[in-house]
């Protein structure tokens, strides 16, 4: 079959991994009916669509969604939908019951030739999202010039989150259902005040002008809210800084749960929010509790955007070896960006050993850990698989293995080694159903380990993200 062949009413069938859905063939040819389809882009199952060819392989086909014919019977108009590419939530037309139901048909589907490798697997249900709208704690928004698929047109402001795919487009909407209502209503005075003054946005391509990016941190446990506003303070025009202070001021009078503001002076060519920060009100950071622990976290420090479910997930993962929990003495903790997961085994256990590549994402982790009393930690900042080779060759063990590794891969010298450890236990975290299941075909058939149990975890409703735990034990 020729690349850009029309494939015309096909009805999809599933989502197999990520954005790739899954169809099948119907043609009158023997040799090709039945072939297998993988559509890229977003579609809703069981809805029928006209594709365009872009590979056309022995066994299956590669191809691109041109439109939809007949909407799927599951999808329902989401009252809060403004539009339903709007970054971030391309599924918020699918009611959450059916996001649960096709989240966890994909781990079953990433996970089926495991069960070849070992009989039982036991897929507990998806622990749903405690909260399914409003929950991000933390969201960016760019300035920027728009032309977006609705409104084909260029203004001289405008201020919304970059297009998917398009990162010189934006769309222009004045709220989102990802943020809660206090942090909505923040943002559209910060746009009205932006606009108000007519200063330019920033341009990408010719690198000048004002207004650059908003960044809102909201924690959900203490109410507390950070402001990171980005400007270019070497543009010309603009000779001091005060009318934003200004307004700045006004703004925390009105919304006492402002506790952080910092302006980003950004003459950054990169298309980044956070460059030189100048704490211009009150707290150098904000204040988040989870499970009995408190975070100080600033502003370039990383953190679960969902806070609610990052309890749940933690809670979860705890759970999985809670009856032995007080017989470990040390836990290795690979790979932990947020420094969150080892703080919560560290009241629980003897020592814990966290490892992680990026230093900055360490920013707050000492702080945090005097803060809630904490001593029986330590940090490794190095590669996973640098660290577990000079540990091993030193006769060091643990009882206990964490890993959540990047959404691409395990490097396969970390992954060998992880089975050197007499560990009863190890617990894996993922976020991406294929790269865990190219990694728990390798452990069962390479180790003794066996899978014990698996939970979905749904962090980000409306999108097709999904957390899965393993438990693995020998
Ligand atoms: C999925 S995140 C971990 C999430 C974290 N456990 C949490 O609770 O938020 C993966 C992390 O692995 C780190 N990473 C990637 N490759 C690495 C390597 N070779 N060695 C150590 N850390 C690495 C990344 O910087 C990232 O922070």
């Amino acid at each position: 079959m020729k690349k850009n062949t029309i494939l015309e009413n096909i009805l999809v069938e599933k989502l197999v991994f990520w954005w790739k859905w899954f169809a099948r063939l119907k043609s009158d040819n023997k040799d090709i009916d039945w072939k297998a389809i993988f559509i890229t882009w977003w579609v809703i199952p069981q809805s029928v669509v006209n594709l365009r060819v872009l590979k056309s392989r022995s066994d299956f086909i590669e191809a691109q969604l041109l439109d939809v014919v007949k909407k799927s019977p599951i999808e329902k108009e989401n009252k809060n939908n403004i539009y339903w590419m709007q970054a971030w939530i391309p599924w918020i037309n699918i009611p959450y019951e059916e996001q649960l139901k096709i989240k966890e048909n994909q781990i079953k589907e990433s996970l089926f030739h495991i069960s070849k490798l070992q009989n039982n697997l036991e897929i507990s249900p998806i622990v749903p999202s405690w909260l399914i709208d409003n929950y991000r704690n933390k969201i960016e928004f760019s300035f920027w010039k728009f032309i977006s698929k609705n409104q084909n047109k260029e203004e001289h402001f405008n201020l919304w989150f970059h297009k998917q795919w398009e990162f010189s487009k934006i769309e222009d909407f004045d709220w989102t259902i990802l943020i809660s209502k206090l942090a909505n209503d923040i943002y559209k005075e910060i746009k009205e005040f932006a606009k108000a003054s007519w200063y330019p946005v920033y341009d990408q391509f010719d690198q000048k002008w004002f207004f650059r990016h908003i960044v809102l941190r909201e924690w959900f446990f203490t109410k507390q809210i950070m402001i990171i506003f980005s400007v270019n303070h070497k543009y010309e025009w603009v000779k001091n800084l005060d009318f934003i202070y200004d307004f700045l001021n006004n703004l925390v009078k009105k919304y006492p749960q402002i506790t952080s503001i910092y302006l980003s002076l950004n003459d950054n060519k990169a298309d980044i929010a956070i460059w030189e920060l100048e704490l211009i009100y009150w707290k150098n950071f904000i204040e988040e509790k989870l499970l009995d622990l408190t975070f100080n976290i600033s502003p370039k420090s990383f953190f679960q955007t969902n806070s609610f479910q990052a309890e749940v997930l933690y809670k979860e993962v705890l759970n999985q070896v809670w009856d032995e929990l007080k017989d470990f003495n040390k836990v290795l903790d690979l790979y932990w960006w947020t420094w969150t997961i080892w703080m919560v085994f560290a009241k629980h256990v003897k020592e814990v050993i966290s490892v992680e590549l990026i230093e900055s994402a360490s920013k707050d982790w000492e702080l945090n850990a005097l803060k809630n009393n904490l001593t029986n930690i330590s940090f490794v900042n190095k590669k996973v698989e640098d660290f577990l080779k000079s540990y091993l060759e030193n006769n060091q063990n643990c009882d206990l293995l964490i890993i959540d590794p990047p959404r691409t891969w395990i490097h396969p010298d970390a992954l060998r080694d992880i089975l050197k450890f007499d560990s009863r236990y190890i617990i894996y975290v993922s976020c991406n159903p294929a790269t865990l299941s190219r990694d728990l075909a390798y452990i069962l058939k390479e180790s003794e380990y066996k899978i014990k149990k698996i939970t979905p975890v749904d962090m980000f409703p409306h999108t097709h993200h999904i957390e899965t735990i393993v438990l693995l034990w020998k």
